[in-house]
């Protein structure tokens, strides 16, 4: 029997976990306002940095006494300068349960060599955060992009930890509450929730981690893109938009354009909103089909943005092909693009469902995953 394609089609196929789709309605004309050609240091380009600054601390909900900076090299940048700047003062503890909690580990171990414990979780898991020291140093990434499995909350995090906590929030900051008493230096980067560009990244640091800025100097050399100190001092202009090098202003103003959309769909809540109906949409979905089932083991973990999937259905013979074709048939038909699991991640697809997604999108793409399931199976044959 030939199998029938679906009448109807997302009317946007970017479901790319990163750079993410834009914000709905997004066209270039939105950035006719940004200081082209203008110096940064310019009290126009100041400005906008600082109230890039400043509308995100409002819609994140950081606190007034926690620094927020933008900083070079999209999110990588912001966690390797905290990585760099702050490990090697007291005993680190490294948790990764996916490819980029696995790389801040490379890190640690093998480039700043320091004796790290190391906890890692097989894809799907996550790790148990009640068996982490946090009079340790501990590293995580809050939403493992490349495995759909995240924090659930911050509960396990002690207020009274002598450590600091480094999370790299990239793919959840904008879509999940991030519990900022228990964070003591938090990144990301626009290119994910918010649809904005790469490049640059953003880092959040509590007193304490300031704190620890001061009063401690690491025994490795610093790059001057990673130094946040000067004279044993914080440099304070760079968290009030006196960026370490130059910024572009078209990115800036997009992420203004993009934080403004943020407002507008209700701050924090609207967009914890929208990810989470997006999620359910396609867990709905899994619930309800016997050959697809989300690769996050413990649904309380489940992501909201990166929602991870793998096919479970006996037929299929080679999984790793089985998934890259269903994924190159979606895109063929132009109903999701970018949609296969990340390289090193098990077998599967990818479907990104933060807040700049818009749930009927998502609705509409089902029943093409049925449709390019089918004609896999049947391609097989
Ligand atoms: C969890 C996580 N960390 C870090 C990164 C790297 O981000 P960037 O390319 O913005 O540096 C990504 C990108 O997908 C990510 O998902």
């Amino acid at each position: 029997m030939a199998i029938q394609a679906p009448a109807a089609r997302p009317a946007n196929p970017r479901f790319s976990s990163g750079p993410c789709t834009k914000i709905p309605g997004f066209s270039l004309d939105m950035l006719a306002d940004a200081p082209l050609g203008r110096s940064h240091r310019a009290a126009v380009g100041k400005a906008k940095l600082k109230e890039a600054i400043e509308t995100t601390r409002e819609i994140l909900g950081v606190p007034a006494d926690y620094r927020i900076g933008i900083v070079p090299a999209s999110d990588t940048g912001a966690v390797e300068m905290a990585l760099w700047s702050l490990l090697g003062a007291r005993k680190v503890t490294m948790c990764a349960w996916e490819s980029f909690g696995a790389g801040w580990v490379t890190d640690v171990v093998k480039q700043l060599k320091l004796d790290a414990d190391v906890k890692k979780a097989e894809y799907g898991d996550i790790v148990d955060f009640a068996t982490v020291d946090f009079n340790t140093d501990v590293v995580f990434t809050w939403n493992g992009t490349t495995s759909g499995v995240r924090l659930p909350n911050g509960d396990a995090i002690p207020a009274d930890r002598e450590g600091l906590t480094i999370c790299d929030a990239t793919s959840a900051a904008f879509a999940m509450d991030l519990p900022w008493d228990k964070l003591d230096v938090t990144t990301f980067s626009w290119q994910k929730v918010l649809g904005g560009e790469g490049g640059h990244g953003v880092i959040v640091l509590s007193p304490r981690a300031v704190e620890r800025l001061e009063s401690y100097t690491p025994a490795w050399p610093l790059p001057k893109i990673f130094r946040m100190t000067k004279g044993g001092k914080l440099i304070e202009g760079i968290f009030v938009g006196e960026t370490i090098n130059t910024p572009s202003m078209l990115c800036v103003e997009d992420y203004l354009v993009a934080l403004d959309w943020a407002k507008s769909v209700g701050g924090l809540k609207g967009l914890v909103g929208r990810a989470a109906a997006n999620a359910q949409a396609i867990w709905d979905f899994c619930a309800a089909k016997p050959w697809i089932a989300n690769l996050a083991n413990d649904a309380a973990t489940a992501s909201t943005t990166s929602v991870c999937l793998k096919f479970t259905d006996a037929r299929i013979k080679d999984g790793a092909a089985f998934a890259k074709a269903v994924a190159k048939r979606l895109e063929k038909e132009g109903v999701a693009l970018d949609v296969g699991a990340y390289r090193d991640a098990p077998a599967g697809l990818r479907i990104w469902a933060g807040s700049t997604v818009e749930t009927a999108d998502v609705e509409a793409l089902l029943p093409w995953l049925e449709y390019a399931f089918e004609a896999e199976i049947a391609a097989q044959a």
